[in-house]
């Protein structure tokens, strides 16, 4: 029985899984690495955390197993993240993420000078602060001595890829947030390269995500007890991988990540801009396309609510004080832009906020508008989406926030359409192990793999009641963020 090794590297901890060749999860290790946020919205890692993690976290995962079994590895990646490499391919300095708002002058000059109209006709997308290419301009300006250095641009997970096997590689799923991939025709576009002085000799070569990159280093083989001829697959962005976990392939599927991040993925096999440019349209793992809204700030807005705040673990005791009869109901609302806002509003320099507090607003209350305000801001994607004649009747969710059926229920009311939470419930780690697999030959593709692996577990059913309750705080949650939004820079 052959096993695959699939890789989430996310930006708390990487998560991995070893799964069989019948997609029998057989086992996990999660090895968490620090996120550093040096100044007010800037956030960054350390490339080596991210390898020793998958190192140590590899040989932890092979316990008990054979690990001459193995065939394959892939990793689906926190995107965006700029992993800077010199000429002996050390990396620059820490990893600039996709969570991080310093670049809002070099993206207002990338939508403003350059123009819009201009980038989307390159690359399919606009700049938006946690882009790649807005950081590059960044590092142009601020760090040039570092800029001058550069000989490869990597994404991290590409940056673990290349450590496994000597190979500087990108799939397009993960490329296109770069904002230098003309998506539509799957290649690097020669004026995006020039607008932020770079050359195609500094990119990665491009691959699709289940394409193998190349086999193991013999050292690093040496190293995790594998055999050198283990293949690494591409890989895929996060949310890519994430969908291929949840079979969220081919046209018009939906799939909801409430992870640090909360994004609303939607798949097309054909290529599709939103014409106002406030989803994204990257390609996907299939060999298809996709349109995507993130969140910044989505399950992590809850973590930060708990543990700084009201410093608890126990996310469940909190929930368990909100009363079912309030849901629908809570006149405290909040807003979760921690690290300022992607999508669909593209704002730096938005804030969290509560609203509506009175003396009788009880902790359970702060607790409810955390989770409530997390599902208003993901139907403002959603509702993106509706405007351009998108049809979503029912979505995948996925990600850790989709583990307490309290958030499930709100999401499944607020959007107002059935949520199916799949079987094997690991998201992109699981979606890479599927990329491995087809590396590898058990599936002749990723669609084939999906039909025959991923299953249906449960599925939240709204309830019209509830759902008419929250369309009427919706409307209210959505006077908030135009009435605040002017005033934002102004209290920085
Ligand atoms: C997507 C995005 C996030 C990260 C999180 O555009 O920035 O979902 O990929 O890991």
């Amino acid at each position: 029985m052959r096993l695959f090794i699939g890789i989430d590297l996310g930006t708390s901890a990487a998560k991995l899984l070893l799964v069989d060749e019948e997609g029998r999860i057989r086992n996990t290790v999660s090895k968490e690495y620090p996120l550093h946020f040096p100044q007010p919205g800037w956030s960054e890692q350390d490339p080596a955390d991210w390898w020793n993690a998958c190192l140590l976290g590899i040989k932890e995962l092979l316990c008990g197993f054979d690990a001459a079994q193995v065939a394959g590895i892939a990793a689906g990646g926190q995107m965006h993240g700029l992993v800077a490499l010199d000429e002996l391919d050390r990396v620059i300095r820490p990893a600039i993420l996709w969570n991080d708002g310093r670049t809002g002058e070099e993206t207002d000059y990338l939508n403003n000078v350059i123009g819009r109209e201009t980038l989307s006709a390159l690359t399919g997308n606009i700049a938006f602060a946690g882009f790649t290419a807005p950081k590059l301009l960044w590092m142009r300006r601020h760090e040039p001595e570092n800029f001058a250095r550069i000989r490869r641009v990597m994404l991290p997970k590409d940056y673990v890829n290349y450590r496994l096997t000597g190979v500087h590689a990108c799939d397009f799923s993960d490329a296109g947030g770069m904002l230098l991939l003309d998506v539509k025709n799957r290649c690097w576009s020669q004026k995006m390269l020039e607008i932020c002085g770079l050359r195609t000799t500094q990119m990665p070569q491009l691959f699709e995500s289940w394409q193998v990159i190349g086999t193991l280093l013999p050292e690093v083989a040496a190293q995790l007890g594998l055999s050198a001829s283990v293949r690494v697959a591409a890989g895929a962005g996060d949310n890519a991988a994430a969908a291929v976990g949840t079979g969220v392939v081919g046209q018009g599927g939906c799939n909801i990540s409430l992870g640090t991040s909360g994004t609303i993925f939607i798949t097309s096999d054909h290529f599709n801009v939103d014409p106002h440019n406030a989803l994204h349209a990257f390609s996907h793992a299939d060999g298809g396309w996709h349109l995507m809204g993130c969140m910044l700030s989505a399950a992590s807005c809850n973590k930060w609510l708990c543990e700084e705040i009201l410093e608890t673990g126990d996310y469940a005791a909190e929930q368990a004080a909100i009363r079912p009869e309030n849901l629908g109901r809570n006149d405290v609302y909040f807003l979760p832009y921690l690290m300022g806002e992607r999508s669909p509003i593209n704002d730096v320099d938005a804030r969290g906020t509560f609203t509506g507090l009175r003396m009788d607003t009880k902790r359970a209350d702060l607790v409810q508008a955390v989770l409530e305000g997390v599902a208003f801001a993901m139907r403002d994607s959603f509702e993106v989406a509706r405007s351009l004649g998108l049809q979503i009747k029912r979505s995948k969710l996925c990600g850790g926030g989709a583990a307490s059926p309290l958030w499930r229920t709100i999401f499944a009311n607020v959007l107002g359409i059935p949520l199916d939470l799949v079987k094997t419930e690991q998201g992109p780690g699981y979606g890479a192990a599927i990329l491995a697999m087809v590396a590898c030959g058990q599936f002749a593709s990723v669609q084939d793999a999906v039909r025959a692996l991923v299953k249906v577990a449960e599925t939240v059913i709204p309830d019209p009641a509830l759902t008419a309750r929250y369309e009427e705080r919706y409307q209210k949650y959505r006077l908030l963020y135009p009435a605040l939004k002017d005033t934002f820079p102004q209290i920085r």
